[in-house]
């Protein structure tokens, strides 16, 4: 049996049984490596501590990759989807409709056609005009829609992925749900079965959680309700960070959602992904200034946008250990923006041009925000199982860049 995850054996960092080096050598850098293994002990911890009435709707933003689509259909997973691009992959990836729920601020006309055609469990409205619309629309069958509750709950995490605070563009009060429920029945084709709520992402304390689900159950016992949605958020280890930890998460969903008698819904993202994905970069040059020195990798902020877009830090290993001196220095890439530095002041044994080094905790939120800025390609995905390994995205070449481009005749 070969240990899942992220170790070294014999000096060399390897994904499940896999040298990242030969990974680095055969694919190119850089490039996203996905550890298949843990993915599924993610699931098979959750899961444990959810039980298995829970419905585990898998929040595609984070890695939309279709092979880790399909890792959570074979798993059983439903889906929490935020565009017709995520449905469209998730149903391509197997995900049954009827355990795909749809979230998100500004769904437009197309996007909310499509989710009627596949029938998806329930569509999370975020205001009293996307109803109107939905209505509009003149849907072929009853449409289940699900009320976005704003529990108004700080969640005491970065500012940018803080969803449920009072002032965010999400969910409504729970006085305008009240409301719209009351108008409710003159729309045959609108069944409300459900509300929601999501209250940010990388949430490390169980308190925002309590408000929140309080919140949900409150409002529960005032509108007539099949199912409840309470959102994603679990956090992971970074750096120091103390998580959540799930056993409690789900003590408190035991002791405050499940005694309602309601179907369950949760949507976590990074908790299943996040810490099963490094990025690969490679070591162009050791730049020395009259400060630190600054290691410059070939991934850039495009490639991982987290460190520029929210502080998030990415501890980096190399995939060979050297007993060489220690050197404090800087870790950038290559884009032409100051922001494109992953770590500052980073302390670890003096690499060579050529090297190849690890960010970690990179399986969430980093492909599925990468970018061409600068002309960069996207990086190549590579999915590791046990001792298997394939190229799960092929990386851009500069057709891929500039496919679509053209330039009017009257130019010349
Ligand atoms: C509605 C909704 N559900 C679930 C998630 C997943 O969050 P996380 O990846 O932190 O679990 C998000 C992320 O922003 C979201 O907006």
């Amino acid at each position: 049996m070969s240990e899942s995850g992220f170790h070294y054996r014999n000096g060399i960092f390897h994904a499940d049984a896999v040298d990242l080096n030969d990974v680095a050598q055969e694919y190119g850098t850089p490039s996203y490596v996905y550890s298949a293994g843990m993915i599924r002990d993610n699931i098979a911890r959750l899961r444990t501590a959810l039980g298995p009435d829970v419905l585990i709707a898998y929040a595609c933003k984070a890695n939309t990759n279709r092979a880790v689509l399909s890792i959570m259909a074979s798993e059983g997973l439903g889906a929490d989807v935020v565009s017709g691009g995520e449905l469209r992959r998730a149903i391509a990836a197997g995900i049954p409709a009827e355990k795909i729920v749809f979230s998100g601020v500004g769904k437009t006309d197309g996007e909310l056609r499509l989710a009627f055609d596949h029938d998806i469990a329930q569509i999370n409205i975020e205001s009293a005009a996307e109803l109107e619309r939905i209505v509009a629309l003149n849907p072929a069958r009853p449409v289940r829609v699900g009320f976005r509750l704003n529990p108004d709950v700080e969640a005491n995490t970065h500012a940018k992925i803080s969803t449920g605070h009072g002032e965010s563009k999400f969910g409504m009060p729970s006085a305008e749900i009240r409301q719209l429920y009351k108008e409710i029945a003159r729309y045959p084709m609108i069944r409300p079965t459900g509300i929601s709520t999501h209250i940010g992402s990388q949430l490390t304390e169980l308190e925002a959680y309590r408000d929140a689900f309080h919140a949900l159950a409150a409002l529960a016992g005032e509108v007539e309700v099949e199912s409840l949605d309470f959102g994603g958020g679990l956090g992971i280890v970074y750096t120091d960070e103390q998580p959540v930890d799930v056993a409690g998460y789900a003590q408190l969903v035991h002791d405050i959602l499940t005694p309602l008698g309601k179907k369950l819904t949760t949507e976590p993202g990074r908790y299943l992904v996040g810490n099963a994905g490094v990025l690969l970069a490679r070591v162009i040059d050791m730049k020395k200034t009259p400060g630190k020195p600054i290691l410059i990798l070939d991934a850039g902020m495009n490639d991982l946008m987290r460190p520029a877009m929210y502080d998030a830090i990415h501890v980096m290993n190399p995939v060979t250990m050297n007993q060489n001196n220690d050197i404090i220095c800087d870790v950038a890439g290559p884009v032409c923006e100051s922001s494109d530095i992953f770590l500052r002041g980073w302390t670890m044994a003096e690499p060579a041009r050529g090297d190849v080094m690890a960010l970690m905790n990179a399986g969430a939120y980093g492909f599925s925000m990468a970018g061409t800025y600068n002309s960069r390609p996207l990086p190549a995905e590579i999915l590791v199982d046990g001792d298997r390994h394939a190229v799960i995205r092929t990386r851009q070449d500069m057709d891929d860049i500039v496919k679509g481009e053209t330039v009017p005749g009257w130019l010349g």
